[in-house]
Formats: C-alpha cells, structure tokens, sequence
C-alpha cells in the first residue's frame, strides 16, 4: 500500500512510519519540520526513517496548497494519515494563528487534496481536548463535545465538523482519532513526561499543575501505532442505522466515524511522577501549581468501539512505558 502520512518528523507520525515501513508498505512523509520545537530532533527521527527502503520524505507546509497537490499527483497515495497540526495547548493561548493556518487551512487542504486524488481512506488525528467541559466519564464518542476550553480543542473539532462535510459530499471515508495524551520514547518536549525528565536529571524542580490532582489516560506510542495502522486499514463505512432524528455524533450516513484511542485506564499524576522517579532512581523536588488556562483536570477514553471494530488492545501499563522513555532518553541524551 503507498500510504502519505504527514507530520513524519512528529513523535507519533515518525513512528506511524516505521510501523508501516515494516509491513511493506511505501510512506511518502510529509512534514514542514517546523521550530515549535527542538528541530534536531525532528532530523533525527527524519534521519532513522529516511535511512529504510520504501520512504519518500516532502518538506513543505499543509498551507502550500501547490505543493501538497503536486505531492499527491506525483505519488498518487491511496490512503492518507493526516498526523501534521500545531499541536499544545498551552501554546494555543499565546499563538492561535498557528493554529488557524495548520490545522484549519492545512487541514482544508488535506480534504481537497483527498477529494481530487481519489484518496480510499483519510485518517486524522483529532484529540482528547474536544471533550473540554464536559465530565461524565469515560469519555464517549457518542457525547456532543460543543464546549471546548482552548482554540486547540476547537480547531480539532472543526476538523471533525470538515471531515464529516467531505464524507458526506464527496463520499470519501474519514476516520478521525481521538489521540489520549501518548507517551514513549522519541516523544515530545513540550509534553510533562519529558520536561520532568530533563528537569529532574538536570537536578531542576518540576512544575506540578493542578497540585498534582490530574488525571490522564497515558498511552504508550506502541499501542497508539498498533490503534492507527489497524484503523487505516478498516475503510470507515456509514452507519446503516444512524438516525437523524436523534445523531449519533461518532458515527453518520456518510462513511465518517470516530473513534477515542486512549489506554481506558486513567492515571494520577501523582503516580505518574512517582513511577517516573522509580525509573530514574531521583526524587523531584516539585512546585505545586494551580490549574493551567485551557486544560482539563481528567482525562478518560471509552474505548469499546475501537475495540470492537478493529480489534484495538492497549497493553502497555506506564511502570514498562515509562522505564522504556527513560532509557532512550538517556541514550539519545548521553546519559550513562
Ligand atoms: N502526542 C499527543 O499526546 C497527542 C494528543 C492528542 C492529539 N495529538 C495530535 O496528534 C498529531 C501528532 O502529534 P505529535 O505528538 O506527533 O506532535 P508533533 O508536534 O511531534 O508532530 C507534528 C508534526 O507536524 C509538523 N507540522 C506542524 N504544522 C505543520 C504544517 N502546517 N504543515 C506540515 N507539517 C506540520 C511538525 O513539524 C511536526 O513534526 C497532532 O495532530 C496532534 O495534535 C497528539
């Protein structure tokens, strides 16, 4: 299968790639490998990648609507894996234009691009966010998710609210994943398994929002790469009984659905820090802080419906998720 991901300088896209690349199919990568974070270590994970047989890399925004096009007509994907976006909350707070040009433009284009290449499947990451201010737990794709508390969460439902458009007009299957905070080795610096991490080998206290009173349902990489593959390879269909008398919001007449990929085992941040000092043989010292602007105190995924129709099984619990972090982090950092 020739399969475009884009965001494959990105933590989950580079490992996406690698999981595809393994089974024989042919990536075309495509990513801007942008500064909002470490680049090198985007070419570092580009590096590993375009080292194997049967990768393609395209450096170029999903806003370059040229380009993007002329990606799809040089190599004619037959499904896409939209990973690229301007991820982070925090970050939405001070940089919302960001927002607006990757993943509300780029993400246009991505549906256009679909639309006139005769793309079989479009996967795209949506996130935990949409569920905002709601709290009946666990999260549910059947729950109406109109209350998001930051631009990120708004702009991941509106791609929802697009795909479901495309689905519908152009009869082109979408698939949109609910994506629980995912964690694991060549992971993101903006997220707190690494800043923790650096912090505490570097001998610097760690910042612990919410006093600590977070819970997030972390999810090893491995278990989302197996989640994505699975789902990329089940065509979405319409639901034969979608009623619009009373709308199913995870499913639709139209081949769209929904779905939360997530580890449906919650933890406490607290316990996450802890099982991080285990691992790392140091205690943190911590500075307790109140809530940030645009998060969400819990984090929960059902995940029955991922379960039942692809056959998804999380198995990674964080006490091996966590210590397999540590030691690629200190590799990749030159700890002994
Ligand atoms: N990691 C998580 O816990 C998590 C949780 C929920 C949702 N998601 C979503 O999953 C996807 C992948 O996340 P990730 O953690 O791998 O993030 P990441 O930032 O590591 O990867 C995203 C990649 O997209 C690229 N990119 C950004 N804007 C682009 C643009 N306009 N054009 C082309 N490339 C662009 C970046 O250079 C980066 O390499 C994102 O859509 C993110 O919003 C991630």
């Amino acid at each position: 299968m020739k399969v475009l991901v884009t965001g494959t300088a990105g933590f989950i896209g580079a490992a996406l790639a690698h999981a595809l690349l393994a089974r024989g199919d042919e990536v075309i990568g495509l990513d801007s490998v942008n500064d909002y974070y470490d680049v090198s270590l985007k070419e570092a994970r580009l590096a590993r990648l375009k080292a194997k047989r049967g990768f393609t890399e395209i450096r170029t925004p999903l806003e370059n609507r040229e380009r993007l096009f002329q990606a799809f007509s040089d190599h004619r994907p037959s499904r896409v894996v939209n990973l690229a976006a301007q991820a982070g909350v925090r970050y939405s707070l001070t940089h919302p234009e960001a927002y607006i040009d990757a993943n509300l433009v780029g993400f246009c284009n991505i549906l256009e691009a679909c639309r006139h290449h005769g793309v079989e499947h479009l996967v795209y990451a949506s996130s935990s966010s949409v569920y905002g201010a709601n709290t009946a737990m666990p999260f549910s794709v059947h729950q109406n998710v109109d209350h998001p508390v930051s631009l990120y969460a708004a702009t991941k439902k509106a791609n929802e609210l697009m795909a479901h458009t495309y689905s519908h007009l152009y009869g082109i299957p979408t698939t949109g994943l609910r994506f629980f905070t995912v964690y694991g080795p060549w992971g993101r610096p903006d997220m707190a398994l690494f800043m923790f991490t650096k912090s505490i080998l570097e001998g610097r206290p760690i910042n612990v929002f919410n006093f600590g009173r977070h819970r997030r349902d972390f999810t090893y990489i491995d278990d989302i790469v197996e989640g994505v593959v699975r789902t990329l390879d089940r065509i979405a269909t319409p639901n034969p009984d979608w009623n619009s008398d009373c709308p199913d919001p995870g499913t639709a007449k139209a081949p769209y659905r929904l779905y939360n990929i997530g580890n449906n085992q919650p933890v406490e941040l607290m316990r996450f820090i802890e099982v991080l000092e285990d691992c790392l043989g140091r205690r943190a010292e911590k500075n307790y802080l109140p809530m940030q602007d645009g998060d969400v105190p819990a984090t929960y995924a059902d995940v029955d419906d991922l379960m039942r129709d692809v056959g998804y099984a999380p198995t990674t619990p964080i006490e091996t998720g966590i210590a397999n972090f540590v030691a690629w982090y200190k590799g990749y950092y030159g700890y002994s």
